[in-house]
């Protein structure tokens, strides 16, 4: 059996269902349900399988269930719900940054972990902590919505 906290919530994993060297995202999309965090290259390469482990973005698709025993896990299911979207997708939203949409969900997780760090990320410090992939070439919207959530968050939201 393993243990783990998945979007504040409790879950344990049967071992003859999901084994402990299963990697995570598989127990994520196939196990559990949470099927925003994506499949896309499966070696660590492309940030589409993104989630946090303690509030630090990992790739899911190369990391054993095991690691994740004990720990926090937050998936984009855990990131805002269409009622109560996280600020940063109401900056998503504000800049219309998805095109396929693919990769998005992974670069949000990612996102949030970086403007938890810095609230006033330079381009340069987002392009260093965001190596997510996005194919459609989202990378200036991607920046200008973490920006303007940083914005937002320095000196107030809009909707607030
Ligand atoms: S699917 Fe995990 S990094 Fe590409
Ligand atoms: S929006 Fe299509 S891959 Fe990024």
């Amino acid at each position: 059996m393993t243990r783990l906290i998945l979007n504040q919530r409790a879950v344990e994993l049967d071992d003859a269902r999901v084994p402990p060297d299963m990697p995570l995202l598989w127990a994520l999309r196939d196990e559990l349900g949470l099927t925003g965090t994506k499949f896309g290259c499966g070696v660590a390469a492309c940030g589409a399988c993104t989630v946090q482990i303690d509030g630090q973005p990992q790739r899911a698709c190369v990391l054993p269930v095991a690691a994740a025993a004990g720990r926090q896990v937050r998936t984009i299911e855990g990131l805002g719900t269409p009622d109560k979207p996280h600020l940063l997708q109401r900056a998503w939203i504000h800049h219309q940054v998805p095109q396929c949409g693919y990769c998005q969900s992974g670069m949000l997780m990612a996102a949030e972990a970086l403007l938890r760090s810095n609230r006033q990320p330079s381009d340069a410090a987002i392009d260093a902590a965001i190596t997510n992939l996005c194919r459609c070439g989202t990378y200036p919207r991607v920046r200008a919505a973490i920006q303007t959530a940083a914005r937002w968050l320095r000196e107030g939201q809009p909707w607030a």
